[in-house]
């Protein structure tokens, strides 16, 4: 843990703690302890530093460093090896690389901003800076679910229910795993997975949720919201962090064997895309259907005009009522 970590560390009591004292806790020079101090007003912690009495954490930002997220944790996989970045193309690609250099089952990359955010078929994501979660997780074999494919709807469920236990937000999950609230979506979820011979080697599941954004830019407008704009107030992202990657752990262990029949409940409980008018496009041509249910496999069964069911796998299905169709 870097100096500064063990600094706030000691700060987080509230009360006043010497320089001296610091520096003797951790063995390390009283310039050592100043220039930290310094260094952590930069970042936006608001130290009160008082002649005899030492420093006192007054206020702390909305960073997403490894100090602030380590101790919202409390996850046994999820997380145990953080990356943090105040910038990075894409958590995903970072994630993809870093797997490739041997990071652990759980890794977590979270930046500040991502310069070439992704979203699905290809498109932007749009990610500035200290407004939203822009984050990735890498799940290796050993906590991969039996049918990998569900683990994106695991990952809706855990943001959907982490939102609305930290915010009141009332989150919806737009199947596989938009979150939308009222028609508009406030996260999306991109998992890519690396498979060899029918043996997935690792997913990484890359979720990015507009937590603090007042606006967003042309088109945007229409389809995306933030919790901010929703609740007229703003959240800190560490503890929403947190809150996301224990419940997505948690679900990952619950459904090891293949979605459980409670999961399913909840999920399809949660889930606006029941009941609706559906279109989705099968070997080019554009077919039109009623959503009834949510297999066991996570897929959306949807009724034909002719009776019968069919299961739509992609979450390329356009539901009305959503995004301004
Ligand atoms: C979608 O199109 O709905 C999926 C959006 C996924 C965005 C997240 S942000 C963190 C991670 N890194 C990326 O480049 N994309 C995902």
């Amino acid at each position: 843990m870097a100096i500064k970590d063990r600094i706030l560390y000691f700060l987080r009591s509230g009360e006043f703690v010497s320089g001296e004292d610091l520096s003797v806790r951790l063995k390390v020079s009283r310039t050592a302890v100043w220039k930290s101090i310094n260094s952590l007003k930069e970042q936006g912690y608001e130290i009160d530093s008082v002649t005899n009495r030492g420093y006192r954490l007054v206020s702390s930002p909305d960073v997403l460093t490894i100090g602030e997220i380590s101790r919202e944790l409390g996850t046994r996989l999820l997380g145990a090896k953080l990356f943090s970045f105040d910038s990075v193309d894409s958590t995903n690609e970072e994630a993809k690389r870093q797997a490739l250099a041997e990071a652990p089952d759980g890794s977590v990359f979270v930046s500040e901003l991502q310069t070439g955010g992704k979203g699905r078929l290809g498109r932007n994501w749009s990610s500035p800076p200290g407004t939203g979660l822009w984050f990735s997780v890498l799940l290796r074999p050993g906590s991969i679910p039996a049918r990998a494919s569900v683990t994106t709807l695991l990952a809706g469920y855990a943001v959907r229910s982490a939102i609305r236990q930290t915010t009141d937000c009332p989150a919806m999950i737009k199947w596989p795993n938009d979150i939308v609230i009222g028609p508009k979506k406030v996260c999306g979820i991109l998992t890519e997975m690396s498979a060899e011979m029918e043996r997935v080697e690792f997913i990484v599941v890359g979720i990015g949720v507009n937590v603090n954004g007042a606006q967003f830019p042309g088109e945007l407008k229409e389809k995306a919201t933030s919790l901010f704009l929703q609740c007229g107030k703003t959240f800190r992202r560490a503890p929403l962090l947190g809150e996301i990657l224990r419940r997505f752990e948690k679900l990952l262990e619950e459904n090891r064997g293949g979605l459980s029949p409670d999961f399913l409940a909840e999920y399809k409980k949660s889930c606006v895309s029941l009941d609706r008018a559906v279109s989705f496009e099968r070997n080019g041509v554009r077919l039109s259907g009623r959503s009834v249910d949510i297999s066991p496999e996570g897929e959306l069964v949807v009724a034909m005009p002719d009776g019968t069911l069919t299961t739509v796998f992609s979450g390329e299905v356009s539901v009305q009522g959503f995004y301004g169709k």
